[in-house]
């Protein structure tokens, strides 16, 4: 089983929209996927439960922090990917929770106070030895997208798409869909192609 970890201390970075998405676009394939939630506002959790299918799968309950690595060794049988969803802070755990991960994803929207945020969750990351990569979130077509991925691109790997500001990754929030299952082309197709290229990289 592999483990994905989207973090990223900003909050609305975009991880949870990653974390759902992704877990909807990899379970179609087929692929068993759990999601944990580890965000105490439990924003994955909640769009799951309004969801019609058990795949990907939740457990009845989140593990504690400091229990992961004990969930994570007996979902390994059960499961060829764990995808997990952070809180927007830097608690203590953090480090611990992003050790145990194959890649974590680093969400980061265009604009100066998230590029300035990106360093602290990149430090965490480095200090966990674990790779990482970037992924451009709700991004205009604008200037400031092109720079913010020349900026992230000096400091680590920039995910070779942009999740771009669509109303469909909002909504989806509330329909419990991912935006593959909502019939949304255009966002279908980033999600494809940013887990397409996350799964080269966790397989590598
Ligand atoms: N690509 C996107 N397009 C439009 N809205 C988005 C997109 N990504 C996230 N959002 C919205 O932005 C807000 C924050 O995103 P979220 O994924 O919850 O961030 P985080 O989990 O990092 O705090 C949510 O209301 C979400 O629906
Ligand atoms: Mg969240």
């Amino acid at each position: 089983m592999k483990t994905l970890v989207v973090a990223a201390q900003k909050g609305g970075a975009g991880k949870t929209t990653l974390a759902r998405n992704l877990s909807v676009a990899a379970a179609g394939e087929p692929n068993r996927v759990l999601c944990l939630d580890l965000d105490p506002q439990a924003s994955l959790r909640g769009w799951w439960e309004s969801r019609e299918t058990d795949a990907p799968a939740m457990l009845e309950r989140d593990p504690a922090p400091h229990s992961l690595r004990a969930t994570l060794n007996a979902a390994r049988e059960q499961f060829d990917l764990c995808i997990i969803d952070t809180p927007p802070a830097a608690p203590e755990w953090l480090t611990d929770v992003i050790s145990a991960a194959d890649l974590v994803l680093i969400p980061v929207r265009p604009s100066p106070d998230d590029l300035r945020a990106v360093g602290a969750t990149v430090s965490a990351v480095n200090a966990a030895n674990v790779p990482f990569v970037f992924a451009m979130s709700q991004t205009p077509r604008a200037k400031i997208t092109e720079e913010t991925a020349r900026v992230l691109a000096q400091h680590g790997r920039v995910a070779p798409i942009n999740i771009a500001q669509r109303v469909v990754y909002a909504e989806s929030g509330a329909t419990g869909l991912g935006v593959t299952e909502a019939g949304d082309a255009k966002a279908s197709e980033e999600i494809v192609t940013l887990w397409t290229y996350v799964r080269g990289i966790l397989h590598g």
